[in-house]
């Protein structure tokens, strides 16, 4: 029986050899967070005379970068990243997501923006019919935390806000229960990102990935997004 962190830490090793097959010694590779996103990192650290260096989507991710020697840049610094590797908290059958359990769903959003391919990795457990049963994190100014609130009942959604927590750009989060089933992810993420006050929503649904690897017991399942099959067939 193989352990959850033995999936994630199966699914991080997938994601060393499809990184390794895409870059060379000018790349610049974008790093998630969580617990996924950190064995991606200590295994990251064998190869990095491969690449240049890394962008990080929050100090924790940047600190273990930098512990594992491997260089960090700053976003501001590049313009492209070949490819963006993180985890995630919930993914569908369209390769939409939930992200942000940790909190760092904004720059998240960010870097995954920046990257010519954006790769997901995550053990089975991640997978579900419809998002929604794990709560949507919202990052929100401190000062509009009640009125997003309100705003977010409205949407159907029961907001508890992540108390004594603050995010890497200085903001709050609001985790928005009750969504499920979130019918048009699309929709909702554009709709909570509307909201003033609302710096952004876990919702990955504009920019999903490209690919997702899924561990599970004895295997490594491959997920291509509908949109670049069609490319491949043009
Ligand atoms: C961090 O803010 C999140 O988006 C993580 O990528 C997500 O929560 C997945 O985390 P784990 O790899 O720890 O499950």
């Amino acid at each position: 029986m193989s352990t959850q962190d033995e999936l994630k830490k199966a699914a991080a090793a997938a994601a060393i050899e499809f990184t390794m097959s895409r870059v060379c010694k000018s790349s610049i590779i974008g790093i998630g967070t969580g617990s996924t996103a950190n064995f991606f990192i200590d295994l990251l650290a064998e190869c990095h005379h491969n690449f240049l260096g890394t962008v990080a989507s929050s100090h924790i991710s940047e600190d273990r970068l930098r512990t594992n020697g491997i260089k960090v840049l700053d976003p501001n610094d590049i313009s492209e990243l070949r490819v963006y590797v993180d985890g995630a908290d919930e993914i569908n059958s369209d390769l939409e997501l939930i992200k942000g359990g940790g909190g760092a769903l904004t720059r998240e959003k960010i870097i995954c923006a920046m990257a010519q391919e954006f790769l997901c990795i995550a053990d089975n457990s991640k997978c579900v019919k419809s998002l929604g049963k794990f709560p949507l994190p919202v990052e929100v100014i401190p000062i509009a935390r009640n009125k997003v609130a309100r705003e977010l009942i409205r949407l159907g959604a029961n907001p508890k806000w992540r108390r004594e927590f603050i995010t890497d750009n200085g903001n709050e989060i609001i985790d928005a229960h009750g969504l499920w089933p979130i019918e048009s992810p699309k929709a909702l993420e554009a709709e909570i990102n509307q909201i003033s006050g609302v710096v952004t929503n876990g919702i990955f649904a504009k920019n999903s990935p490209n690919t997702v690897l899924i561990s599970s017991p004895n295997q490594i399942t491959t997920h291509v997004r509908q949109e670049n099959i069609s490319k491949l067939l043009l």
